[in-house]
């Protein structure tokens, strides 16, 4: 290790794990020539679980959801991944068609993400989505039970899909020590109150042995709805129902930042650069960046209107700036976000062509696919600023992304005050996306920004980037889990031993 993220190694555990999400790390396909081929899932969270794993070794269950996924699964649906370099085992849960569109398009999309994200779009809860959720869960944990080697060996179960599985697999192993990360927003206890199942998840979550939130405001949010819809008890970082206790913290989450950094300093970094100036056709001094799924939590049309703006403000802009947008597409069975595709495709199409200048420049790049890391830098690598503009966004990782592969010390971060990494990011140029001036005042800046000041700005960002990476912040969620998990459940040995606080 060489970079700064190094120092974070230092307090890594070794001990196996057993990681459950929706989403799987590797998945494989047919191509067209019929052979068969495997990608690895794009997104900073399934690259940082990725890295922790292929550190630790142990087992990761999620859905098998690629079209030749199950033609490379053992007899028990197991395999061996990255597929390129075995480390870790993979173990994969199917799901039927209705299965998958209710749980995870209907309750975990449709009910669950827009409950947590404050954007405008309204919940939909049905309660046949609520059994298949209910029973998918179930599932989870069931493999879960049929996977785990000894009660010691620590399962960290991701996200909002899974908000039942600890209570669930509870049941089955009551000794087991869980923890659950909730990436995106927890909602404040007025708006939680939408969802005619709140109890229940609540309940659920608590099941678990630690709670861990990407900020202190979600954490918050969770411990006073646990307080107002259960009349849990909380004391200090502890919330107990019915005799058992949560510890309820928040944990920002990182990068694999030393992976990153491998990719920039790499001499191969400029060969790449250019290959990429070229396909897209960057001919102008000043290069934008922004790269997110296509989901209307973004901001991706408020950012398009500010650069919309910025262009109206500075005439002497014109032809001299291009704004690469690599859009992921993502769900696009849901409606809403089948709407906002169509909301940014007729926003770049219309300000192409109301800001093409006479030699034919477009200001905006749009590409709608996903590129893998070493691509991902490059692109970074050339931007003169990068925008997240989120609506609301729990962490965002593609803000930490861009400044861990900017060695150079170079690049302006535009970043959304509604997103959890302005928390910490604080040296970034922290925009208000609903206010379409001041986004565009700030772009402004960012173009005219001194290279000494850019300078500054990127190696405080750096600094906190790196001091807390992925690997940190998966240690210090299983280090407390296994330090404090001694406390954590009822009627067994463990938790008779210790009596755990009086938080009456
Ligand atoms: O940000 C929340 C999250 O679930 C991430 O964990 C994941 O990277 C992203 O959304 C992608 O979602 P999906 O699995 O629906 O493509």
């Amino acid at each position: 290790m060489t970079g700064p993220g190094a120092s974070s190694v230092a307090a890594r555990s070794t001990r196996p794990l057993i990681v459950v999400s929706n989403r799987e790390p590797y998945l494989h396909t047919y191509g067209p020539d019929g052979r068969l081929r495997w990608s690895k899932t794009p997104g900073g969270v399934s690259v940082a679980l990725d890295a922790l794993m292929r550190e630790r070794g142990g087992t990761w269950i999620a859905h098998g959801a690629g079209p030749a996924d199950r033609d490379v699964v053992d007899r028990h649906d197991r395999l061996r991944v990255p597929p390129d370099g075995p480390r870790y085992r993979l173990r994969r849960l199917w799901l039927t068609e209705e299965e998958e569109r209710r749980y995870y398009g209907g309750f975990a999309n449709e009910g669950l993400w827009p409950l947590c994200h404050v954007v405008h779009v309204r919940p939909i809860f049905r309660a046949k989505d609520w059994a298949f959720y209910q029973r998918v869960n179930a599932r989870f944990a069931e493999t879960i039970d049929e996977e785990l080697p000894a009660v010691r060996t620590p399962v960290f179960i991701q996200d909002y899909h899974l908000a039942l599985v600890a209570a669930e697999l509870r049941r089955r192993r009551p000794e087991v020590r869980m923890a659950l990360f909730w990436h995106i927003p927890w909602p404040h206890a007025d708006r939680l109150r939408i969802c005619p199942w709140r109890r229940d998840l609540l309940r659920g979550l608590l099941a678990n042995d630690l709670l861990a939130f990407q900020v202190e405001r979600d954490r918050r949010n969770f411990v006073q709805a646990a307080r107002e819809e259960l009349g849990a008890a909380v004391q200090g970082g502890l919330v107990e129902l019915g005799g058992h206790f949560t510890r309820v913290t928040a944990v920002p989450i990182g990068v694999d930042y030393d992976r990153i950094l491998a990719f920039a300093t790499d001499e191969a970094l400029k060969a790449e650069m250019d290959r990429l100036r070229r396909e897209l056709q960057i001919t102008t001094p000043i290069i934008g960046v922004g790269v997110d799924r296509l989901d209307y939590t973004k901001g991706i049309p408020e950012r398009l209107d500010a650069i919309d703006q910025l262009l109206a403000d500075r005439p002497d802009l014109r032809g001299k700036v291009t704004f690469v947008q690599v859009g992921v597409p993502s769900r696009s069975r849901i409606a809403s976000y089948r709407n906002i595709e169509a909301v940014i495709d007729r926003k770049v199409a219309d300000i192409n062509a109301r800001h093409r200048t006479a030699e034919g420049h477009e200001p905006i790049r749009y590409r709608k696919s996903a590129l893998k890391l070493r691509r991902l830098v490059a692109l970074f690598s050339l931007a003169d600023f990068c925008i997240v503009s989120s609506l609301h966004d729990g962490m965002n990782l593609v803000a930490k992304e861009f400044v861990a592969a900017r060695q150079d010390l170079d690049g302006v971060l535009v970043l959304s005050e509604l997103a959890g990494a302005a928390q910490e990011l604080t040296d970034a140029l922290i925009i208000n996306p609903y206010d379409v001036e001041g986004f565009a005042r700030a772009l402004s800046r960012a173009v005219d920004m001194p290279p000494a000041e850019r300078r500054t700005r990127m190696r405080a960002l750096q600094k906190t980037v790196a001091g807390s990476d992925v690997f940190r912040w998966a240690s210090e969620i299983l280090a407390d889990l296994e330090e404090h998990g001694a406390v954590s459940y009822p009627g067994t040995a463990r938790s008779r031993a210790a009596t755990g606080p009086d938080l009456r």
